[in-house]
């Protein structure tokens, strides 16, 4: 480290609390300090790192696009921040408006809110006060999968998968009905069981589609998607797609639910929305919901939530930038020859290093799981990667990349080249 960067990460630590971290950790790896971002790539005062997972599954397009700070800089000359109760703006007429047009067909109403979690505890509350105002208010249960992650607020955290990361605070949260996942057939068996016996008293059904992310990069088939929209629609439970992590391509596909032409009652959506360069949430969903909650004010229908940074203007001219950068770019054969390419060099991963197994790549995002007798070889990869210029947070024993959509070939086929060398790392001593 330089001098520079020693006496700034003293100060950080002097006074940062880092999240998920242990920062006790922080005194064997202190936090790298980035000095700029740019492209695909991280700048440290002496060195750079691949943003080999897109800044937390955010990134699509790199970072510093001009188009996407064109639009920043001339919003925020504008009209920077206002509030989204009894005013509105431009940026988010014509977000709504274009989000209407991309997302599937029936999602006709967009409500905002900062975050992915926001954006989760939004449809989880819509979903509850829909029944409610239908006068059917036992039916306020939320039904979730198993390895399912949904966000750290405490609604989300109690539809997301149990362990560590929410025991302490079980509590508080509400209690869900969870199904197992174990394979497809025995899961979808085990939600119309649950179905058939508690629809009554069931509000919604929350899922990720196609790809379980924090659980570990699980796929699911399209066909398992369609058939719990179908388990749904026939229960008369409404259905919470949270497309956070899914959507803006990343699955190969523009949303998870246009590869499975299902249109959710609800849908999530934050993360790639503005390229991850402002927290901004969205939850859209149906007319028919919507017309749930518009009444005279007397019959107290309103849905009482908001946030302060709802709908920012900055944030909504960031997402509109983003997704008129995304269409003028041609975003599927980039992505279809990052998937050939992570395809290939996770099976050569698999076939080469002993203790790698079970390669799984959708869209840019390829994982494969490491074995190793060691528990904290996978927590000490992290700073191997770093050593290698690349960024890697394993989840559990599965280690991954989530490449930004504008992953060039021969940065795609180096960051595959140092994952090699970072796996290889694990079975010689360091
Ligand atoms: C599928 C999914 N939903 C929700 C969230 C929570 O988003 P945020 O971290 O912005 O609160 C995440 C975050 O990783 C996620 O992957």
């Amino acid at each position: 480290m330089t001098s520079i960067d020693s006496a700034q990460v003293a100060i950080d630590l002097a006074h940062n609390w880092h999240p998920f971290m242990q920062m006790k950790d922080c005194e064997t790896y202190p936090p790298r300090r980035i000095v700029k971002a740019d492209g695909i790539r991280l700048f440290g005062e002496t060195t750079w790192y691949y943003d080999s997972i897109s800044s937390w599954w955010c990134n699509v397009l790199g970072h510093g696009h001009p188009a996407i700070g064109a639009a920043f800089t001339q919003q925020w000359a504008t009209c920077d921040h206002i509030m989204f109760g009894n005013f509105t703006h431009d940026p988010a007429i014509a977000l709504s408006q274009k989000l209407v047009a991309i997302t599937p067909p029936g999602l006709e109403r967009v409500y905002y809110s900062d975050n992915g979690s926001t954006a989760v505890e939004v449809a989880l509350k819509m979903a509850i006060q829909y029944w409610y105002n239908h006068n059917q208010p036992a039916k306020r249960r939320i039904i979730c999968f198993d390895g399912a992650y949904h966000g750290d607020t405490i609604g989300a955290m109690s539809v997301s998968s149990q362990g560590p990361y929410t025991q302490r605070f079980e509590s508080v949260m509400f209690t869900p009905i969870r199904i197992p996942y174990a394979n497809e057939d025995d899961t979808l068996a085990a939600l119309e069981t649950v179905l058939t016996h508690h629809a009554h008293t069931t509000a919604a059904i929350i899922i990720e589609p196609l790809l379980m992310c924090a659980g570990g990069m699980r796929h699911t088939s399209v066909a398992f998607y369609q058939q719990v929209r179908a388990l749904a629609s026939a229960h008369q439970v409404l259905l919470i797609s949270d497309e956070v992590a899914t959507g803006f391509g990343r699955t190969g596909s523009l949303f998870a639910s246009t590869a499975a032409a299902v249109t959710p009652d609800f849908m999530c959506l934050s993360k790639a929305l503005t390229n991850g360069q402002f927290p901004l949430g969205v939850t859209m969903t149906t007319e028919a919901i919507y017309r749930a909650f518009y009444a005279d004010y007397t019959q107290q229908k309103t849905f009482f939530h908001g946030h302060t940074f709802t709908a920012n203007p900055l944030g909504c001219a960031i997402a509109n930038a983003t997704i008129a950068a995304l269409e003028a770019f041609d975003w599927q054969n980039q992505v279809a020859q990052i998937n050939t390419q992570l395809t290939h060099g996770f099976q050569q991963l698999a076939n080469d290093i002993p203790i790698c197994s079970h390669p799984r790549v959708i869209g840019t995002v390829a994982a494969i799981d490491v074995h190793h007798t060691d528990n904290r070889a996978l927590f000490h990869m992290a700073q191997r990667g770093f050593d290698h210029h690349l960024t890697l947070r394993p989840l559990g024993n599965t280690v991954y990349l989530y490449l930004p959509l504008v992953t060039a070939r021969d940065d795609c086929a180096h960051m595959l080249e140092l994952l090699r060398q970072v796996l290889q790392s694990l079975i010689k001593p360091r």
